[in-house]
């Protein structure tokens, strides 16, 4: 958490598809946002002191039975409020005005007029502009004590203000990138309206999650498991800034990392000076995953084996009390609370918390959205090798070897056709557009050519997507040529390969992954 004095702007949800992003585009102005569901108890809002509230959208109409109404004591907080399609609407409603549902309702880019002066969050920007709409309820008429100072064809009033009262409403949405000037309209709210200042930056979260690890640990001892993602190595990078040597990092090394990763992660480490424990444990991994042909079957082992490995090590740290996770806001958000034991990771994680350990968690990027994560880890000095990794999964390349069982043999096919895979993307300038890109090697043979000879071969099959959550996802329209490339040095350079293909099926129905 950060410390009391840290100016705070509360996002309240009410159920709208964009609403992480509003906090997400405040933190970008530079002043620190959470989100809380609409429902939340007015007391809670008021431990908070935040310096402005902002209402979300949401998929409701004012109208319905059961509709989340505006939440009347904000009133009385004395804090300006901003309220946002839905939250704007509430508003309208809550305070005596017209609110009707409109013929048609206005969804996509529309056209937005400012009228009268623009008042304090539209004044002096262009007359005629572009924004996002998703409703189909109206304001049509404006609460009493309120000016209208903008609309569109659908909707009368698609901005309306009570600087008197503190209370603001734009029917558009500021915090998707198709409202060109909606991150100037929320800079202004936060700024003019609500006196924010510029306190949240890279630099401030290392300082604020610094001093909140101090006092959290004190002189005891912490353990962190690395996975040789962005996550893990920025919390580890962040407790070492704040305890110094007491934190003991341990690397699990399955086996199953792709080319390098596993030695540019005990390089970075080392080169700051952070104890480490690099276990090689690929043997133990192997024997285990022997025969197993089974999707859900390796993930279990991988899960299992990991944790007793973890657990090995750790044991040996002597009177270690702590354990670092990279827990990120939108697991906490997904999770629905703040509840530390709701928000472990469990899918998306290799193996989870080791529960006999009896330790207690640290969680020093609760409270960051993934880009900040990467920002942070910028800030400390992480290479951005690591700082930019795209996602992989806990499974590692035993869930990319399908329909049989995980040999050597098969990894290091894989393992090849993969690494030259990366470096054409990476040469394309590509990897950072996409959010996933890797190879996978299905178990069948197919017939080749090669030379005088006919081939018996196994076939890589090229995956890259993008996506913005992996919740769903598109195929990756890669240049023809990249493509060539890949096929052409995969074939010729990777013993065992005899057949190119790719994966032009977007998720749903496909998963990223094959297993
Ligand atoms: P799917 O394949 O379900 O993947 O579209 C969505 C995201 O989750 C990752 N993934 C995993 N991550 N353990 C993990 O830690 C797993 O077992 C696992 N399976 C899928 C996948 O890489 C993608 O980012």
């Amino acid at each position: 958490m950060p410390e009391a004095e840290t100016e705070e702007v509360l996002v309240l949800d009410f159920g709208g598809q964009y609403s992480q992003l509003i906090a997400r585009r405040i933190r970008e102005c530079g002043v620190f946002s959470e989100m809380l569901p609409a429902s939340v108890p007015i007391g809670t809002v008021l431990e908070r002191k935040p310096k402005a509230v902002v209402l979300s959208g949401g998929p409701a109409s004012v109208y319905d039975p059961g509709a989340p109404e505006f939440p009347g004591e904000l009133l009385e907080l004395d804090v300006p409020v901003l309220g946002i399609c839905y939250g704007m609407q509430a508003m309208a409603k809550a305070l005596g005005g017209r609110v009707e549902a409109a013929e048609a309702g206005e969804f996509g880019r529309t056209d937005l007029t400012v009228t009268g002066d623009g008042g304090a969050l539209l004044g002096g920007l262009p007359r005629e502009q572009s924004c996002w709409m998703s409703h189909r309820d109206s304001v049509f008429e404006a609460p009493e004590d309120f000016e209208a100072v903008a609309s569109t064809p659908g909707s009368p009033v698609a901005a309306l203000e009570s600087p008197s009262r503190g209370l603001y409403g734009i029917q558009f949405h500021p915090e998707v990138v198709h409202t060109p000037f909606g991150t100037e309209v929320l800079d202004r709210f936060l700024r003019e309206v609500a006196g924010c200042k510029e306190a949240w930056s890279p630099a401030s979260i290392v300082a604020e999650q610094v001093e909140a690890v101090r006092e959290q640990v004190g002189d005891s001892k912490v353990i962190c498991g690395l996975s040789g993602g962005v996550d893990s190595s920025v919390a580890a990078r962040l407790v070492f800034e704040a305890v110094g040597e007491n934190l003991t990092c341990v690397f699990v090394d399955h086996g199953l990392m792709r080319e390098n990763e596993a030695e540019q992660v005990v390089e970075a480490f080392s080169g700051f000076g952070i104890p480490l424990i690099h276990v090689d444990a690929e043997d133990r991994f192997l024997e285990r995953l022997s025969g197993v042909t089974e999707p859900e079957a390796k993930r279990k082992i991988i899960g299992e084996e990991f944790i007793r490995v973890f657990e090995e090590e750790a044991r040996k740290i002597e009177g270690a009390d702590y354990l670092v996770q990279g827990t990120l806001y939108s697991d906490v958000i997904e999770s629905g609370g703040s509840d530390h034991a709701e928000t472990i990771k469990s899918h998306h994680n290799v193996g989870g918390l080791p529960e006999d350990l009896d330790l207690e968690l640290v969680e020093p990027l609760r409270m960051l959205f993934k880009d900040e994560v990467r920002a942070v880890g910028t800030e400390l000095g992480l290479p951005d090798r690591l700082v930019w990794r795209q996602p992989f999964p806990g499974p590692g390349l035993g869930i990319r070897i399908v329909g049989g069982e995980v040999t050597r043999e098969r990894l290091d096919i894989l393992r090849a056709a993969d690494s030259i895979l990366q470096q054409e993307i990476r040469a394309a300038e590509l990897y950072r557009d996409l959010w996933q890109s890797f190879c996978v090697l299905p178990v069948v043979r197919s017939v080749g050519v090669q030379g005088d000879g006919r081939t018996y071969a196994y076939p890589i099959v090229i995956r890259a997507v993008t996506s913005e959550d992996a919740m769903t996802a598109d195929w990756a329209r890669l240049p023809y040529d990249l493509l060539e490339k890949v096929s052409n040095r995969i074939i010729n350079e990777v013993d065992g390969v005899n057949r190119v293909v790719l994966d032009i099926s977007s998720k749903p129905p496909a998963t990223i992954e094959w297993e």
